[in-house]
């Protein structure tokens, strides 16, 4: 992949890597369709990152579609498929990771332990093979977007991270791989997250600044969901992802619900 990369840039090819764990969808697609517009090289990774799971269960059911993969990355544009083994990428002896400080530590970060860490470990890897001008990433992992992003700046990569909106099914419900674990009955739960977030932006949008009221009104719509359990709602400031009182500067309104075993995320910016 490397040797590929370099001889591309010596060209003067820009590269633009979009990174997936597979079981690709029109969230995944859109990032490439831009990335291929914005650059000379599409590579697109497919690694389901053992590092990044805290539960065994949840590494073992991630739904793997690889030759399906193959053949969206083939009618999007996509030159480079890069899909390393786990034993190529995690090697005997293999015991260095990165880690980002406070910013891991809330949100996703307080209910999965060491999955961040797998995460800027595994992106790092990716980037230092991939030798991509530009990587992009959706904004539905709101978190992990902005973690990455502060990763590049402290470090000095010379990578640029760009952040792409959520696209959702037409109902609201944000694409995730994870949504192929719904039953039809979880499945029109799940709007429930959607329905959270339209809420608060709405409120804000009439002027109401105060957190903890737009976070009660929000959580309303989880609570009377039948069978949804709320893991976090918070709204924090967008770039340091500290919680925020008062939207007083760019504040995005972040959740994680379960629907039985299923976990889904979604946010929204409140600007
Ligand atoms: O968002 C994902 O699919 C993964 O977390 C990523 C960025 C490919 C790292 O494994």
């Amino acid at each position: 992949m490397r040797t590929f990369s370099q001889k591309a840039r010596k060209e003067g090819k820009r590269i633009g890597l979009v990174p997936t764990m597979g079981a690709l969808h029109a969230g995944h697609l859109s990032l490439m369709d831009y990335t291929r517009s914005e650059c000379d090289l599409l590579v697109a990774s497919i690694f389901v990152n053992p590092l990044q799971f805290d539960r065994e269960d949840d590494l073992a059911g991630y739904p793997r579609t690889f030759e399906k993969d193959l053949e969206l990355c083939t009618a999007h544009g996509v030159d480079v498929v890069f899909a390393p083994r786990p034993e190529n990428m995690y090697p005997d002896g293999f015991q260095t990771s990165v880690s980002v400080g406070d910013m891991t530590k809330g949100l996703c970060g307080a209910g999965r332990t060491g999955h961040f860490q797998g995460v800027t470990t595994v992106v790092m890897k990716l980037f230092n093979t991939v030798l991509s001008d530009i990587a992009v990433f959706g904004e539905k992992d709101f978190q992990q977007l902005k973690v990455i992003q502060r990763m590049v700046r402290d470090l000095d990569m010379l990578v640029e991270v760009v952040g792409r909106p959520t696209v959702r099914e037409n109902d609201g419900l944000a694409l995730s791989s994870r949504n192929k674990h719904l039953s039809p009955e979880e499945r029109k739960k799940a709007l429930c997250l959607s329905r959270a977030l339209d809420r608060a932006c709405s409120l804000a949008a009439e002027g109401v600044v105060d957190s903890p009221t737009l976070i009660a009104k929000a959580s309303e719509e989880i609570q009377k969901t039948n069978g949804a359990k709320m893991e976090y709602l918070e709204i924090v400031d967008s770039d340091s992802l500290k919680p925020l009182d008062k939207i007083t500067k760019p504040a995005r309104m972040c959740l994680a619900v379960w629907l039985g075993e299923t976990r889904l995320i979604d946010n929204a910016s409140l600007n």
